[in-house]
């Protein structure tokens, strides 16, 4: 966005926002949001003939210049909506992705079509804003959801997220391969898990928008299979009897994925697409 920092009217606030951010490529949504943020106000509740003050002339400039630098829309709103409810996001926690909705979805509908009808012990493993964990608790009422997390920045986030969206949830701040050791075995109903799938080679390579993300949530530093392999083993004893595993997995993985599973001695293995009709829900039953 050029130009001095005057007054303006607000059509041409939003008009500037606009031209800047959509000839640069970025989406007609991100300069709504923008124009929100700067002005308080949503473009259907604004009066254009009103004049913006300055400092939300000044605002919407250093967020849209923000914003074209490859600063995600998300962390500059603050918070993103998924499935029914909106999150508190920052730069601790991973960007919630559609792709979740659909793994978050399924997780449900298992539990909704199966035979776990009371005390129902749910672990949402990597659970970074809570969206998995806090979406299983807000349909299924008689869920216990635990949420693990190991980033202390993205804990204060999840616990932020749960209170104010699903306070039944009991969030821990541990390492996954830690809290393993502090349950006992066969008390869980459902495992589910969105680990850091990319892997050392792919990291480096990724698009620049993504390294605004905490590594940690991305790679497995690894050759990305590294999660699965390890929630597979070690989470399977922890799995009651006909207990269900429900991974997110990345593209083109669900086939490495499902034979990790086999390995491990799971059943039932079956992958399901998200809604962009892509492999990427693997999920199975502790046979
Ligand atoms: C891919 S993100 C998923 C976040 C969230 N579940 C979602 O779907 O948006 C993975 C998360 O796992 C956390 N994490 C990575 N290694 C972990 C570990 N060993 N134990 C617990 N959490 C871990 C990261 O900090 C990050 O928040």
């Amino acid at each position: 966005m050029r130009g001095k920092f005057v007054k303006m009217l607000r059509r041409d606030l939003y008009r500037r926002i606009k031209d800047a951010l959509l000839t640069a490529g970025f989406p007609l949504i991100d300069a709504r949001e923008i124009y929100r943020i700067a002005s308080g106000k949503n473009i259907f509740d604004t009066n254009f003939d009103e004049m913006a003050d300055r400092p939300e002339v000044e605002t919407a400039k250093k967020l849209t210049e923000k914003r074209m630098s490859g600063y995600p829309i998300q962390y500059i709103c603050g918070s993103w909506s998924f499935l029914d409810f909106e999150l508190e996001v920052n730069e601790n926690v991973l960007i919630p992705r559609p792709e979740t909705e659909s793994v978050a979805n399924c997780a449900i509908e298992i539990i909704k079509n199966s035979r776990m009808k009371r005390n129902i012990n749910v672990v949402d493993l990597c659970s970074g804003s809570g969206c998995i964990a806090i979406a299983i608790s807000r349909e299924i009422g008689n869920a216990s959801v635990t949420a693990v997390e190991i980033s202390a920045g993205a804990y204060e986030v999840l616990t932020r997220n749960i209170k104010k969206l699903a306070p039944r949830v009991i969030p821990v701040l541990d390492d996954i391969f830690h809290y393993s050791e502090t349950i006992e075995d066969s008390c869980l109903d459902m495992i589910v898990s969105n680990p850091p799938y990319v892997s050392l080679n792919d990291y480096s390579a990724l698009q620049k928008e993504l390294y605004y993300e905490p590594r940690i949530a991305l790679c497995d530093e690894g050759d990305g299979l590294d999660y699965y392999r390890k929630i597979s083993e070690e989470y399977k004893r922890k799995l009651k009897k006909r207990g269900h595993i429900v991974f997110e997995v990345g593209d083109n993985m669900s086939d490495e994925v499902s034979l990790i599973l086999r390995e491990y001695g799971y059943g039932n293995i079956k992958t399901m697409k998200d809604g962009f009709l892509n492999p990427r829900i693997v999920m199975a039953v502790n046979d």
